[in-house]
């Protein structure tokens, strides 16, 4: 299966990557539904929500600064980097839809990417909506002294504010039960429709609607093929479904050098 899948991919115009927390496993960052997922004894799923920052703002921005500087210390590892250097090669379009909010695509030099769940380094003003790039893994600063635990010092919090209309900065992700901007959904639409193949990388397959994105190209003949070391939901309906990880097949697929640290 894996020549078939090399072969699709080496003859396409046009490849489109829909990518989940499995590709950035290798590099360290936690899947969400794997373990690893709890901060101070809470699901992350539970802190990520307009919910929680409601009621307790200070605790959801120690939950993102900690991810902030968990994130920080990953480096891209082999599939984001074979990701960027074959767009880079510019033998086809490679457009990168991603779920995951770590910024290692960015980081590995993908340029066409659309942020379906936003980036932990943008922080958005939670009353006029103003968005900026914050790359400072210490940020919000503390108030008090750094606990002995680096990654999560008890110290709380300063709470980050609007410079233009003084109301509380959140941080620039999609939480549980925020609909995705309109404008992401129509540019990873777009770009699916455009594609001959479409790789759907290290996703559970279970959250909407990026789960279903890759139904608009089966919907239109497009080959689609899955890489995941687990089967998941969408494994039997795709063309082509390869057990490994990202890091092993990605580099294989795209023909692209292996790098070390990947
Ligand atoms: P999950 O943690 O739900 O799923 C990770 C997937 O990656 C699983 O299917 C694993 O089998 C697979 N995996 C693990 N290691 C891998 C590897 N080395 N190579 C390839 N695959 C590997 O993460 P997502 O599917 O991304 O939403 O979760 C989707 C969304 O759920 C997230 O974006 C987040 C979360 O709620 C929001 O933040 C809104």
């Amino acid at each position: 299966m894996i020549e078939r899948a090399r072969a699709l991919v080496q003859q396409s115009r046009a490849i489109v990557a829909i990518t989940g927390a499995g590709i950035s496993a290798e590099s360290g960052v936690p899947t969400f539904r794997g373990e690893g997922g709890l901060f101070r004894g809470r699901d992350g799923r539970e802190l990520a929500t307009p919910e929680a920052f409601a009621e307790d703002p200070g605790l959801v921005w120690s939950f993102y600064r900690w991810r902030r500087r968990v994130v920080a210390r990953c480096e891209p590892n082999a599939a984001h980097l074979a990701l960027a250097e074959a767009e880079d090669a510019g033998r086809c379009e490679v457009t990168v839809i991603t779920q995951n909010v770590d910024g290692l695509h960015h980081r590995a030099g993908s340029r066409w990417i659309v942020a379906l769940h936003g980036d932990l380094f943008v922080i958005r003003c939670s009353g006029c909506g103003r968005e900026r790039h914050d790359p400072d893994p210490d940020w919000p600063p503390l108030e008090g002294r750094a606990s002995a635990d680096p990654d999560d010092p008890e110290g709380s919090v300063i709470l980050p504010r609007c410079e233009r209309c003084d109301a509380l900065e959140r941080p620039g992700v999609v939480w549980f039960g925020e609909s995705l901007g309109n404008r992401v959904l129509e540019d990873a639409w777009a770009a699916t429709k455009r594609a001959n193949v479409v790789l759907v990388v290290g996703t559970s397959a279970v959250v909407q609607p990026a789960a279903s994105i890759y139904r608009v190209a089966r919907a239109r003949g497009t080959t689609v093929i899955e890489v995941n070391p687990e089967s998941t939901p969408i494994s039997e309906d795709v063309d082509i479904s390869l057990r490994g990880t990202a890091g092993a097949i990605l580099p294989d697929l795209l023909g692209a050098r292996r790098s070390e640290g990947g």
